[in-house]
Order: structure tokens, then C-alpha cells, then sequence
């Protein structure tokens, strides 16, 4: 539909941004913090950034509140770090990890600014990890006990909650982010993996009705809108099979709380035992979820891949510089190709604005549940400019591009609460540390060199600024 006039957002929404710790604290070995899996990865996978400093908002957490009190945020996206709060295997609880969450909290609260908090964002303690991490059952009682030592101490303040970062994303790419760990064939222990994972969120959601008066909580799945790359039937029932095996087997099981039949029966054709025991249904069965968090960048095409053809592995751009990415083909399922129609970033990340509409008409059409957005934004390659300032008109016109299609969706009978772009300071990217750019804040330290760390506001925060004041009418 073309509505003729620029779309309105309701009162009330919630503008602001997003982060998570280990891509922004730093302060990796203080307040009793003690080290978790992405730290070790992020020293000996390159091109991963060391974090031991990242935007250190572990020491400017003050500074930062006061700038999105600036921008005018009526919310705020972070996640908490499981070893600051649960540092070792004894369970016991550290009140210096508490005490900092408390402070950016109260902080957040003392400028109106709604804290919206992910429970798990890849920083999985390491002592967590020795015991077997997402592989070993007993992460399920671990998890358990983290999340309800997060609600009883912030459940008082904090009402938006959200469980496991892009669950999906982590088994689609277990093997670059590392999860692959230990396991003798990733293709079939990954399903095993995500079941653990699926009563871990499940414990989570239980634990937050139980605990947390008034609270929501919602899983966030990583988004990527698949279209088919032809009107060829086949080609058709390739996106539908992407759909489902990057993102719709999450969302169906969060959503409707059973496997669906699509993967049950993938699990049967490729002789996999995901390890369901009894018990785990009836868990799964009573976490019934209050929203969907949706992070999303781009857009993806397939096409049909016939059973002869071969298998290639899908190669990330790990550079930014355009033209790396390697387009898999799954015989039998789908193969990946470019969109003739879109721009894509330095990362061969696909623009598509009209892929946000598209995923909240697509999610609300499928789940018919509130929607928030957690993620979206433009990585790129940024400098301060001779006058000290960072001019990044290429992520004014991407945002811009990507709220409006928000509003569209608004407009089409969607409903969707909140606006949190990737990210409010610059951060590590899991794909390129510093050097892939997202905030709307600058930070000044490089990979190669820490700096002096400097905030400096860029054109797109007092652009957005301008946008959050107005509610959506300030374009
Ligand atoms: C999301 C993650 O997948 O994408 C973030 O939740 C991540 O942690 C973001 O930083 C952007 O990806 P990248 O690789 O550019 O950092």
C-alpha cells in the first residue's frame, strides 16, 4: 500500500539503540569480572578485536547515559555479562557486577530511558565452557540459576527482558562464531546444541513470568528476509527452505512451542538425534513468550539446487572490502545468490530497507505478537574529519531508509514497539573489531592503537535526534 503521506508512529514508542557488553564494556578483568569464551576468541581469532577494552564503557557507562539523555532515548538495548555476575563455578553471586548493572540502571531510569536487557549475547563464561557449555546438559541448570539471580536483582526496574541472542545465527554460523567446538560432526550435534539452547531461552521466559512482576520477555532471532531469486516455482520453495533453516525453525519453535513438522522431518531424512528427553516438551510447552526482539540488516536471495550440484561453503568478508562473500549453494535445500536490485555495504552486506517491512509483515503475519526491533544499522569504514567531527551521511540516509519502511509496517497493521539500532557508541564488530563502524556515537581508538577514547557525537546522532523528538515526523 502507498499510504500518500509519511507514516505515524505511535505515542509512546520506544526510540534508542543498542549494544552488548562484551563488544563495548571492556574492563574484562575488573570489578571480579573473570573471562568468558569471546575473550579468548576475540585474542586468537583473527580478525576478531581484542575486547579487554572495546568502546570502555565500563568506565564511561555515565558519560554515555547523559549522551543518549542528549539524543532525547526513551530506551535503551544492552546485555548483561554472565561472568561479572556469576564469576565462577561455586554459583556464587558477585555484588560488583550486580552493583554496576544497578548503576546503569538507576542511571538509565533517572533519564527516562527504558532499559531493555538481553540475558546471553555470546560471552558465555569460561568456566561454563570447561563444564561443556551449550553442549553439556548441565548448562541448562547453570543457565537457569544466572538468569534468576539477573531478575531478582533488576527485575524491580527492568520490565523488557530478552533471552538468547540470535540462537539461530549462532547455530547457522556456529562454526565461525565457535561453537563447533568438540563437536565430531557440527551438522548433526548442532541440533542437539540448539535443543539445549531452546530449554535454556525456555527457563529464562518461566523464570521471568515467575519472577519479574509486570515483565515481557521475548527471544531475539537474527532476521535475513530471503527472496526468491525468480518467479520459477522451484525457486520459490528454495526461499521458503532457507526461511526455514536459518530462521523459521526458531521462531515456529519459540512462538508455537513444538518442533514443527518441517524440521522434524529434515532431523529423520539426515538421520539426526537432537537428544529430546522427556520432560523437555512440557518445559518448552509452558514458555510462552510476549514478544518478538527482530535484528535486522539485509536481505538474502536463493534459488533452487538441484540434489546433483555441488555442496559450497558460504565464505564471510572478513575485510570489508567488497566482493568477498562467498554465496553457498546446500544441494537439495537452496544456493544463495547476489540481488541485481540492492546496494550493498563494504562487507557485501545487502541494503534493503524494504526487508524491514517486509520481516515485521512476515512475522506479525505468522505470529501475530508485538515486535521490537534490537538490531539494524550500517557497518562501515569511519574517520574524524579535519574539523573533529564525523560526517556519516551514508548512515543518515540508510536509517532513514529502514524507520520509514518501519512506519510502513506500522501503517500495514503491524505491531511494533520499539526502534533500537546497531549501536549507540561504536563497538566491536564480531566480523571486523573497530574497524566496522556502526554507532551514532564515535569512539576514538583504533584496532592497532587505543586512543584516547573520546565520545564524539556523528551527524546521525543529532539527525536521529531530531527523528526521536518529533516521534517520526522530523525526516
Ligand atoms: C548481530 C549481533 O548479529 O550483528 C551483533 O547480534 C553484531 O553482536 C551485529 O555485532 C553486526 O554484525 P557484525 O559482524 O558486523 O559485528
Amino acid at each position: 500500500m502507498d499510504y500518500g503521506r509519511d507514516p505515524i508512529f505511535p505515542e509512546g514508542f520506544l526510540w534508542g539503540a543498542s549494544s552488548a557488553a562484551w563488544q563495548v564494556e571492556g574492563g574484562v578483568a575488573e570489578g571480579g569480572r573473570t573471562p568468558a569464551i569471546i575473550d579468548l576468541n576475540s585474542k586468537t581469532k583473527k580478525p576478531y578485536a581484542d575486547n579487554s577494552i572495546a568502546a570502555d564503557h565500563y568506565h564511561h557507562w555515565k558519560e554515555d547515559v547523559q549522551l543518549m539523555a542528549e539524543c532525547g532515548f526513551t530506551s535503551y538495548r544492552f546485555s548483561l555479562a554472565w561472568p561479572r555476575i556469576i564469576p565462577t563455578s561455586d554459583g556464587k553471586i558477585n555484588p560488583e557486577g550486580i552493583q554496576f548493572y544497578n548503576d546503569l540502571i538507576d542511571e538509565l531510569l533517572a533519564h527516562n530511558i527504558t532499559p531493555i536487557v538481553t540475558l546471553y549475547h555470546y560471552d558465555m563464561p569460561v568456566w561454563v565452557d570447561e563444564l561443556g557449555g551449550w553442549r553439556d546438559r548441565r548448562v541448562i541448570e547453570l543457565f537457569d540459576h544466572y538468569v534468576r539471580v539477573c531478575f531478582e536483582a533488576f527485575g524491580d526496574r527492568v520490565k523488557y527482558w530478552l533471552s538468547i541472542n540470535e540462537q539461530n545465527m549462532q547455530i547457522v554460523y556456529g562454526k565461525w562464531l565457535g561453537l563447533d567446538k568438540g563437536c565430531a560432526d557440527w551438522e548433526k550435534d548442532k541440533w542437539r546444541i540448539n535443543h539445549i539452547m531452546n530449554l535454556c531461552h525456555a527457563k529464562a521466559v518461566i523464570a521471568c513470568h515467575e519472577l519479574v512482576e509486570g515483565g515481557k520477555i521475548g527471544p531475539v532471532p537474527g532476521y535475513v528476509p530471503i527472496y526468491p531469486e525468480s518467479c520459477k516455482p522451484l525457486d520459490q520453495i528454495a526461499a521458503m527452505n532457507a526461511e526455514e533453516l536459518t530462521e523459521k525453525i526458531w521462531n515456529d519453535l519459540y512462538a508455537f512451542r513444538e518442533y514443527s513438522g518441517f524440521v522434524k522431518q529434515y532431523w529423520k531424512l539426515h538421520d539426526i538425534d537432537p537428544d529430546i528427553r522427556p520432560g523437555d516438551m512440557e518445559l518448552i510447552g509452558q514458555a510462552k513468550i510476549d514478544y518478538f526482539a527482530l535484528n535486522c540488516y539485509r536481505s538474502n536471495v536463493a534459488k533452487d539446487c538441484p540434489k546433483e550440484e555441488s555442496y559450497l561453503e558460504l565464505a564471510l568478508n572478513k575485510e570489508g572490502k567488497k566482493g568477498q562473500f562467498v554465496y553457498p549453494k546446500f544441494p537439495g535445500e537452496y544456493a544463495l545468490a547476489p540481488n541485481p536490485y540492492v546496494e550493498t555495504t563494504d562487507w557485501d552486506w545487502e541494503i534493503d530497507p524494504v526487508a524491514m517491512r517486509y520481516m515485521l509483515r512476515y512475522v506479525w503475519d505468522h505470529y501475530r505478537l508485538p515486535m521490537m526491533i534490537t538490531e539494524n544499522g550500517l557497518g562501515a569504514h569511519e574517520q574524524v574529519g579535519p574539523d573533529g567531527q564525523v560526517h556519516d551521511a551514508n548512515r543518515i540516509a540508510f536509517l532513514r531508509d529502514q524507520i520509514y519502511q518501519v512506519g510502513l509496517a506500522i501503517e500495514d497493521g503491524c505491531e511494533v514497539i520499539g526502534y533500537n539500532p546497531w549501536s549507540f557508541t561504536d563497538l566491536l564488530s564480531t566480523g571486523n573489531g573497530m574497524a566496522k563502524r556502526y554507532g551514532l556515537v564515535y569512539i576514538n581508538t583504533t584496532d592497532e592503537e587505543t586512543l584516547d577514547l573520546r565520545r564524539i557525537p556523528k551527524d546521525s546522532f543529532y539527525w536521529y535526534s531530531r527523528l526521536i523528538r518529533s516521534n517520526g515526523r522530523d525526516w
